[in-house]
């Protein structure tokens, strides 16, 4: 798939088939996040990815709004160090995971990380050491329906040649 294929496919998948993601998929949606352009060339991220369906489970009961998270194959859960940039910089690999997932035919969903009530429960489940920040949890899997993208702005909407 061409990336701007990618970027008009990629819609929010909560609902997943029970198959399981091979290792080296995984791997890859990982290293599309680290290729992410950051902030002073600092690379502050930290990826966990979370398969055991325990911890998938517990995430899922603890993040309010990715209860979806307990049904996924797997969750990557991205972490900054606390720079400067660090929310840009983890958006920025979030964003690159979503693509890659798109692009390899997963489904995945953005799920808030930062500045959330259970930010610090579920870093302590993982064993994030302290000085990391969780920017997002990406539960993915396969979908179990064809995603479609919608969008309520459309690109006359939002681009302004020159001047507002
Ligand atoms: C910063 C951020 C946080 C989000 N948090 C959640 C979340 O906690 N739970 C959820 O189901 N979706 C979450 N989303 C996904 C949005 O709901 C979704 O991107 C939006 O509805 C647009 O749909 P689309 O992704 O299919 O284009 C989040 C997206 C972003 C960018």
């Amino acid at each position: 798939m061409k990336t701007l294929d990618a970027i008009s496919k990629r819609a929010s998948v909560r609902e997943y088939q029970s198959r399981p993601v091979e290792k080296a998929l995984l791997e890859k949606l990982v290293d599309a996040g680290r290729r992410a352009p950051t902030a002073r060339a600092v690379e502050p991220w930290e990826f966990a990815v979370i398969t055991e369906r325990k911890t998938l489970e517990k995430i899922g009961q603890i993040a309010d709004h990715g209860h979806f998270i307990r049904d996924a194959a797997c969750c990557i859960a991205v972490f900054c160090k606390d720079t400067k940039y660090y929310l840009e910089d983890g958006c920025a690999a979030t964003e690159n995971i979503l693509l890659a997932a798109a692009d390899l035919g997963l489904g995945a969903c953005w799920v808030a990380g930062d500045k959330k009530t259970y930010t610090h429960e579920v870093s302590t489940l993982l064993g994030a050491p302290p000085n990391l920040k969780l920017i997002s949890l990406i539960p993915a899997g396969w979908p179990k329906a064809k995603p479609e993208q919608t969008k309520n702005r459309n690109l006359r909407d939002v681009l302004h040649w020159e001047k507002f």
